[in-house]
């Protein structure tokens, strides 16, 4: 059987679009209507006009688009997770506000700030505290906004894209659990991180450097502060994707991010900034044969791996989304 033809055959039979993250596989890209970073996934995904969308990603983006788009039957080929995303829940979110008081901070002078890489309680806590939701593409414009309220900004679950922003915007932060004296500080950051972008390091970039004295190396905010710092470029996916294409294709690149991604870029002179093969796991379990399965799940209205988000929550999850979108 030709998967491809049949997964284009239910398309449009049943009126599905599929949507796919960049760091999937290139079978699953290769069937993709659309593919982009989070932000752009969310934003295409909530605005396409046919009612089932299968997602081919991590949980906390199809959730993002079930709760800007509630309407949508939005299915995944599998229960795929982003592990930051888990590092916090409710529970945590709510011990780290109680940490905050106790180190002298009012709950009235803080401000959320949540990577969309959070699970939907954790966008509808920041809401109801007047926080918003931010993505690597736009965290800058999110937290410069988060600032101008003069609270105290708790970012989270990142801790790299906290402490990355902090430092590009010249403001003082600090690490829940992990830094004393919290209440001086502009920006607390949650002990979340990527366990892929955690494996670049800053041996790998002296190594790229030894070996082309006159490459660039673009890496993702997501990365530890001590390989950002020490980046020609810094970039969310997207925007990784762009100054990749811009370069000279003479000129070599070294790239921290997701492997899938980086081997798509260029063909010539990009190189991995890893000596590991920097997958992310969970991504990387979605296959042509599973997008199969979920869309024939809809044919027999089985309705595989559905996402569903609870009204309340869904309700505050969307304010924190929107605030964030209509900056
Ligand atoms: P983007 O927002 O750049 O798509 O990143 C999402 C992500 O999970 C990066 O690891
Ligand atoms: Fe989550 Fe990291 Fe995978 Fe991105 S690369 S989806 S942050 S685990």
């Amino acid at each position: 059987m030709d998967i491809l033809r049949e997964i284009e055959r239910l398309k449009s039979d049943l009126k599905i679009t599929v949507a796919a993250h960049y760091y999937q596989r290139d079978e699953v890209i290769s069937a993709a209507d659309f593919v982009g970073d989070s932000l752009e996934l969310a934003r295409k995904s909530a605005a396409d006009p046919n009612p089932y969308l299968v997602f081919c990603g991590v949980g906390f983006m199809a959730q993002s688009v079930k709760i800007l788009a509630p309407h949508k039957r939005v299915l995944m080929p599998r229960i795929a997770c982003c592990s930051m995303a888990r590092m916090i829940d409710g529970a945590g979110f709510d011990r780290a506000i109680a940490l905050m008081n106790e180190a002298g901070i009012a709950s009235g002078d803080i401000m959320p700030v949540t990577y969309i890489n959070s699970q939907a309680e954790i966008k509808a806590r920041t809401a109801k505290m007047g926080g918003m939701v931010c993505t690597s593409a736009n965290a800058e414009t999110i937290i410069r906004a988060a600032l101008q309220s003069g609270k105290k900004i708790f970012f989270t679950p990142d801790r790299c894209l906290g402490l990355n922003l902090a430092k590009r915007l010249g403001v003082s932060a600090a690490v829940l659990g992990k830094d004393a004296d919290l209440a001086s500080k502009a920006l607390i950051a949650f002990d979340g991180f990527c366990s892929v972008h955690q494996l670049f390091a800053v041996s790998d970039i002296e190594f790229y450097r030894a070996k082309y004295p006159n490459i660039l190396i673009a890496v993702h905010p997501e990365c530890d502060p001590s390989v950002v710092d020490r980046a020609d470029f810094v970039g969310s996916t997207s925007q990784i994707i762009k100054w990749a294409r811009s370069q000279p294709i003479a000129q070599p690149i070294a790239v921290g991010t997701e492997f899938n991604l980086v081997n798509r870029l260029r063909e010539t002179n990009t190189f991995v900034l890893s000596s590991t093969k920097p997958e992310c796991p969970t991504m990387n379990e979605t296959t042509l044969r599973d997008l199969l399965g979920v869309m024939r799940s809809i044919e027999n209205e089985t309705f595989m791996n559905e996402i569903d988000v609870e009204e309340e929550e869904r309700e505050w999850a969307k304010i924190a989304l929107d605030r964030m979108l209509s900056l």
